[in-house]
């Protein structure tokens, strides 16, 4: 919560800027490795959500892995204090160079997600003199209820090898020298609130161990991968990582013995992050009142790409309520935050806070009209 005390000392910087509560942070990391260790299951950092590197060395203080999809993310998160052989390393198009680079700080897995992928990655590894271990990633064709953009694990999506090329990819990987196969990996997408779809993840899951034992090939890990969403509406109710973990607990077949892994970043770090922002200027438009702010979509992305809606909070004013069409300063019409919401009467200069914006906000900052990127303000400096 960001309360008024807070609100004093955050009146005294300039707009607009990243507020991270870190104290927050650590409440829900702390909540998060008790509940994933209470059932033996291990949590990777998704570190797309927020490469922040004071967010970055919190959690890894908290002994969590770190999930990558890029190599300057893997690198980032070495630096940062992530042990190397708790990164992974994932995505479609991995380069050459960002290959090398993780085989030769030693990483724990490439979740690999096509054949031409394992070849190029075993190729690597014997120029290198290294062996690669590796994780299929899996498109197990889970439908994840959740925003069309950022559903992963369908058959129309890029990602994962289908499980129709299954058997041939594990035939090549039976062939290639400096591949150690490691486990599976699945992620079938992202601000998953319907918690019934994970049921459904299990149940592929136990098929294609089955399918995998048969074949003596089980898997030493599985990663079930992230999605856990968060709360928009609510920005201070932690995410339900018990009765997510509690699906997974329950779901999964008992004889699997593999390590259970996790790859969270939104229900890591939405939460602890706001956007702040000062109104410029209120304006009458013909069926509503605007609000510009100081911030927009070069800040925030998410509401003009994805029509997500983030708890827009008027910090500063505690006046009658009205309706107002909250928007930010760049030339684009979906540079919008919030249509027709209530909030209490609104004046120029007022302190505004866009909420849970810690995961995919600050990282997804543009400089989109030749605007600034723009600083982060942690609790700790208050
Ligand atoms: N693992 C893989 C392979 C992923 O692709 C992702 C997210 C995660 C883990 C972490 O998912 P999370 O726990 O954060 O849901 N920019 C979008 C979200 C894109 C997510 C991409 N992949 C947004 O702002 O909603």
């Amino acid at each position: 919560m960001i309360t008024k005390e807070i609100t004093e000392k955050l009146l005294g910087f300039e707009t607009p800027f990243y507020y991270y509560d870190t104290e927050m942070l650590k409440e829900i990391l702390s909540v998060v490795s008790g509940e994933a260790s209470n059932r033996g299951f291990h949590v990777h950092y998704a570190v797309k959500a927020n490469f922040n590197p004071v967010i970055m060395k919190i959690i890894a203080g908290y002994g969590l892995g770190a999930d990558c999809v890029s190599g300057n993310e893997v690198a980032h998160a070495v630096d940062c204090g992530f042990e190397a052989g708790e990164v992974v390393f994932a995505g479609v198009g991995k380069s050459d160079r960002e290959i090398e680079m993780a085989l030769n700080l030693g990483i724990r897995c490439f979740n690999v997600e096509s054949a031409s992928e394992l070849e190029v990655i075993n190729e690597l590894a014997v120029r290198l003199g290294k062996v690669a271990s590796v994780a299929l990633r899996i498109n197990p064709n889970v439908e994840a209820h959740t925003l069309k953009h950022i559903t992963t694990g369908t058959e129309e999506n890029k990602f994962g090898i289908r499980m129709a090329d299954l058997e041939k990819v594990i035939e090549l990987l039976r062939e290639l020298e400096n591949i150690h196969y490691k486990g599976i990996h699945f992620h079938i997408g992202s601000q998953i609130t319907d918690l019934s779809v994970y049921r459904n993840l299990c149940k592929r899951i136990n098929e294609l161990w089955k399918w995998l034992s048969d074949r003596d090939m089980e898997p030493e890990d599985i990663n079930v991968g992230g999605g856990l969403g968060v709360s928009y509406d609510n920005p201070d109710r932690f995410p339900p990582f018990a009765e997510y973990f509690d699906i997974f607990r329950d779901n999964l077949d008992k004889r699997i013995e593999s390590t259970i892994s996790f790859e969270l970043g939104r229900s890591l770090t939405a939460n602890c992050g706001s956007l702040i922002s000062r109104v410029l200027y209120v304006k009458p438009g013909a069926s509503e009142t605007f609000v510009i702010l100081d911030a927009g979509m070069t800040e925030l992305l998410r509401p003009a790409l994805y029509h997500a809606i983030h708890r827009i909070e008027n910090l500063t004013s505690d006046g009658r309520e009205r309706r107002y069409t909250v928007v930010g300063p760049v030339c684009e019409t979906t540079d919008t935050f919030g249509k027709h919401i209530a909030l209490p009467e609104t004046r120029r200069g007022d302190l505004v806070a866009i909420r849970s914006a810690g995961a995919y906000g600050e990282v997804m900052a543009s400089r989109y009209n030749m605007r600034s990127l723009q600083p982060e303000v942690f609790s700790d400096d208050l």
